[in-house]
């Protein structure tokens, strides 16, 4: 490599060839919220071992694993809060190690703990996880590899082998190099044989290659930082769900890994779930996702829910034929809920002139005809979800374009303030409080036509940006009176009118919320911290579920998408407000559902698009996963019959091919 001159800077996650840098190298670094001191032990662990203890200052924990024939890594994390409150920020080296040697006796037999800085002086080495990226891996002759560029958290274990794998790629592409920088072309025949390459492509490649692979293995780490970091949330779980939960907490584990890293013992899961679900009345061994779900009065038979979707397809916002196939071919598919679309309380709530509605006798009969034939050939449930479209009405139907205004025949529109949804829309009306109240009356006549139609549940829609969403989120509600400013003054009339909505619905029958979670816009809008507070607000007015959205609140939102993307926010307000809550948004496959459900991230699962192109989703779940326990249409019982058998052979014959 004497041609090239190049420095390979492999120095470490305080590297100091790239801190030379930080700017050429365009370095990022998150400092991480726990505490902890990297330690060994001459006891030899013969299984990776978690070992929690709980203190008078909260709870602190091991990492523990065999790396030599006769020691172990002992890895000791804690919050900063317990951390200051055992002393360990006054506490020397010795001191440190005692105490931990003292909480973790009866894992360590008797075992020393050992310092590999020991012999310095001064207080223990207590550190923050520092998580690193680079946007570039290379400037100038200087090339970073392993935790120079990027670092992983050490709960996942995967630092030594990204930085193996980055020597091997970079090996790779340095050996393509041309004889020299100064060789004529690209395409001679290099050492390492295939076309040569010239620096600047081969540092391309190397990077692109391998940069896909870490941020793979950072997001996974990102999750399972955050789980340690808020593991005060899930302490309250039995034991068997805890470990669930620690197992599945990157997101790189689901239950059909489990299951087959450890049949038996996720059957005890499986178990244990159901018992929990059934009140004891049952302990079979079969998937979450089946398990009945009760609320008040109401029992779901299974855990999945068709999401709210407009359809976009009424007259004058009157259900008709299509609607009727729509949510009749969906009660038959084997969800156990089903919502539906946003439902309008009047004609100026609409979002759209396809939008159905709820404010006259026309549309509850058409209803009533739909319910009616939910309840006659399913035994699925059925909510109603209502709403007012505030300041993203008036606009086109959802494929003639998402929240643009109509070309004619537009509506005036209101909202909290007189802030427009993008430049195109129209300017709000800021409402007054006669209008307040006549929204509110309009919700509650809708909730009493809901109950003439026999619908078993009812929702109230205040996410997305729309009318009670306006009023939630800071970025739409600019009020200086006491319907605005804080949080508590923002959701006063959302609450009003859902505690409206509850005393006109049987005290028999649950009601649901749905917000967003997050307006993905940091600190300036609602945070997850928020939705906590939120979710709590809502229960206080009898709300059942929390039905746990995120988003649409602002039009420029800065989504972090993925699977299950909004899962964690119904995580949060579940564990932290111990409440209900259903979590919806690219959740597509059974084993997604079984996971969330098992690790006790959400009671429910809510599914939109997939919904759309399959309506069968839940039965065609129950043919893969041979559960037969499940309401089927008596009619199609011989299609999910061969179904199961088709998928069976199938599963056999990939699992011969490995
Ligand atoms: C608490 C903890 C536990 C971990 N556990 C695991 C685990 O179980 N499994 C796993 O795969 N990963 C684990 N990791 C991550 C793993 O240690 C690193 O990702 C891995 O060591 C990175 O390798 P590297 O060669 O890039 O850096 P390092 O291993 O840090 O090597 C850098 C080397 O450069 C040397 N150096 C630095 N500056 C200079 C200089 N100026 N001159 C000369 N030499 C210099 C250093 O002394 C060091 O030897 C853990 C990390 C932490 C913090
Ligand atoms: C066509 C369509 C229409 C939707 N309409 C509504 C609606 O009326 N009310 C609502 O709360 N959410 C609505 N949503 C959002 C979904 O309920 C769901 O939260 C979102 O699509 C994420 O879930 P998914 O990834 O399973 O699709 C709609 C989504 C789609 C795709």
């Amino acid at each position: 490599m004497r041609e090239y001159d190049l420095i390979i800077a492999s120095d470490g996650i305080n590297s100091l060839f790239r801190d030379a840098q930080h700017n050429a190298f365009g370095v990022d670094v998150d400092v991480r919220a726990n505490k902890f001191v990297w330690l060994g032990t001459t006891k030899v662990f013969d299984a990776f071992t978690f070992a929690f203890e709980e203190t008078e200052h909260g709870w602190i924990w091991a990492h523990a694993y065999r790396f030599a024939p006769d020691c172990s890594t002992f890895i000791v994390e804690c919050s900063e809060e317990t951390w200051r409150g055992l002393g360990f920020d006054r506490m020397d080296q010795p001191e440190a190690r005692a105490v931990c040697e003292q909480v973790f006796a009866k894992y360590l037999d008797g075992h020393r703990l050992m310092s590999n800085a020991a012999h310095l002086p001064g207080p223990a080495v207590w550190l923050n996880f520092r998580r690193i990226k680079c946007e570039r891996w290379s400037s100038g002759n200087v090339i970073l590899l392993g935790d120079a560029a990027h670092t992983a958290h050490f709960s996942i274990g995967s630092g030594t082998k990204l930085a193996l794998e980055d020597a091997i790629k970079l090996a790779d592409v340095l050996n393509r190099l041309r004889s020299s920088p100064s060789s004529p072309r690209e395409g001679d025949q290099p050492k390492g044989g295939g076309a040569a390459l010239s620096l600047e492509a081969a540092l391309d490649e190397y990077q692109a290659e391998r940069s896909l692979e870490v941020l793979k293995l950072q997001n996974s780490a990102r999750n399972s930082t955050e789980w340690f970091e808020t593991l005060e949330r899930y302490a309250h779980f039995e034991p068997l769900q805890f470990a669930y939960s620690l197992l599945t907490r990157s997101q790189r584990i689901s239950h059909e890994n489990l299951r087959l890293r450890d049949r038996e013992w996720l059957e005890t899961v499986e178990r244990w779930f159901w018992k929990r679900a059934t009140g004891g009345r049952s302990n079979k061994t079969a998937p979450p996702m089946f398990a009945p779900f009760r609320l008040r009065e109401m029992e779901v038979m299974n855990r999945i829910t068709v999401s709210p979707m407009a359809m976009y397809s009424a007259v004058d916002g009157i259900p008709n034929d299509f609607h009727f196939v729509h949510y009749g071919e969906r009660a038959i598919g084997g969800a156990g809920l089903i919502f539906t679309e946003m439902t309008c309380v009047s004609s100026e709530g609409r979002i759209s002139p396809g939008c159905t509605g709820m404010w006259n006798e026309d549309q509850v009969s058409a209803w009533k005809r739909i319910v009616d034939f939910v309840h006659a050939n399913s035994k699925a449930k059925i909510c109603l979800q209502l709403g007012h479209s505030g300041p993203k009405g008036s606009t086109k139907l959802g494929w003639e374009g998402n929240d643009v205004p109509l070309d004619e025949d537009n509506w005036p529109v209101m909202a909290a303030s007189a802030v427009s949804w993008s430049p195109v829309n129209q300017v709000p009306r800021p409402m007054t409080r006669a209008d307040m109240d006549a929204v509110r009356d309009e919700f509650v006549a809708a909730v009493r036509m809901g109950l003439e139609c026999g619908f078993d549940m009812v929702e109230l829609h205040a996410a997305h940006g729309y009318l009670l969403s306006s009023f939630i989120t800071p970025l739409q509600n600019k009020r200086t009176d006491e319907y605005g400013g804080p949080l508590g003054n923002r959701l006063r009339f959302p609450l009003e009118v859902f505690a409206a909505m509850r005393a006109a619905w049987p005290s028999d029958r649950p009601m649901s919320i749905r917000i967003s979670a997050t307006d993905w816009a940091g600190e300036d809008g609602i945070t997850p911290q928020d939705a906590v507070l939120i979710g709590e607000a809502f229960a206080r007015e009898g709300a059942d579920l929390i039905d746990v959205s995120a988003g649409q609140t602002w039009a420029d939102q800065q989504p972090v998408y993925g699977r299950m993307f909004q899962t964690p926010f119904s995580d949060r307000i579940r564990n932290e407000a111990r409440l209900a809550t259903m979590a919806v948004g690219n959740i597509y496959e059974p084993d997604h559902a079984n996971s969330i459900l098992a690790a006790g991230r959400a009671d429910l699962v809510a599914l939109a698009r997939p919904h759309l192109i399959d309506p069968f989703w839940t039965l065609r779940a129950a043919a893969q996963l041979d559960y037969r326990d499940v309401a089927v249409p008596p009619q199609y019982l011989n299609g999910l019959t061969q179904l199961a058998r088709n998928l069976k052979r199938d599963a056999e014959a990939a699992a011969l091919k490995v």
